[in-house]
C-alpha cells in the first residue's frame, strides 16, 4: 500500500479535496443537519454549524496521515462542498478499504456519487494500490447500492442485522470490487 493520503482528485464535473475548516457552514446547510441524508447513517444530523466545525477540526487534523483519506466533493464551478466520500475503514494485512459518503440532498439524482466513487476507486486501485475497495448500505436504502453498481462493484451479499444506523438493526448489503477486475 502506497500511504498517499486525501489526495485532490478531479472528475468531469467535480473537483475531490480535501475540507477545510471554513468548509463548516456549507457542509451543515448541505447534508450535515438534514435528517434525510442521515437516515440510514450511524451518526445523528448536526444540531448547529459549531457541530460541522468540530468534526471538521478533527477531520483536517488527521490530513498529514497518509492513510487518511477523507474527500470533499465540490462542483468544479463553485469549489463549494455539497458531499463527502472516505474510506471508513482500511485493513492494510488484506489491502482493502470500506468507502462511505453522502451528498447534499439538492443534489440527488444527477450521479454525482457514482462519479465520485469512481474517482475514489481508480485513486485506491491504481495510485493506493490497494487490493480490494468495498461499501455497504442499508437494505432499505437500495439506491446506494445503486451508486456502488454503476461505479463498478459486484453485489457479494447480506449480513442478516449485521449493523445498527438511526434506523436501528439492520440487514447489510454488501458490494465490493477488486484490482484484478477494475478497468
Ligand atoms: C445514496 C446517495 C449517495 C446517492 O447519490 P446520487 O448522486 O444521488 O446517486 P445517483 O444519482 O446515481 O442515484 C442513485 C439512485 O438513487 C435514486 N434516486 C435518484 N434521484 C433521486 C431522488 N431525487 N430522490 C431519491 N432517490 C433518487 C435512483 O434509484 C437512482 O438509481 P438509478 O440511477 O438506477 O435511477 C445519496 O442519495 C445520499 O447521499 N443519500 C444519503 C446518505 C446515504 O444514504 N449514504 C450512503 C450510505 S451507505
Amino acid at each position: 500500500m502506497n500511504k498517499l493520503g486525501t489526495k485532490p482528485l478531479a472528475t468531469e464535473r467535480l473537483i475531490l479535496r480535501p475540507f477545510r475548516l471554513d468548509d463548516a457552514e456549507d457542509m451543515f446547510a448541505a447534508w450535515a443537519n438534514d435528517p434525510e441524508v442521515t437516515r440510514y447513517l450511524t451518526w445523528p444530523p448536526h444540531g448547529s454549524a459549531e457541530i460541522t466545525a468540530m468534526v471538521l477540526k478533527d477531520w483536517v487534523s488527521h490530513y498529514g496521515e497518509g492513510d487518511y483519506f477523507q474527500w470533499a466533493i465540490a462542483p468544479r464551478e463553485t469549489d463549494r462542498v455539497i458531499g463527502s466520500i472516505s474510506v471508513v475503514r482500511l485493513n492494510e494485512a488484506t489491502e482493502a478499504a470500506e468507502i462511505g459518503y453522502c451528498l447534499s440532498r439538492a443534489e440527488w439524482g444527477r450521479g454525482i456519487m457514482p462519479e465520485a466513487l469512481r474517482a475514489v476507486m481508480a485513486y485506491l486501485f491504481g495510485e493506493v494500490s490497494l487490493n480490494r475497495v468495498c461499501a455497504a448500505h442499508d437494505a432499505r436504502n437500495p439506491k446506494s447500492g445503486r451508486v456502488m453498481e454503476k461505479a463498478g462493484m459486484r453485489k457479494e451479499g447480506v449480513f442478516r442485522q449485521a449493523g445498527r444506523n438511526n434506523q436501528g438493526l439492520c440487514d447489510e448489503v454488501w458490494y465490493a470490487a477488486l484490482r484484478s477486475e477494475w478497468t
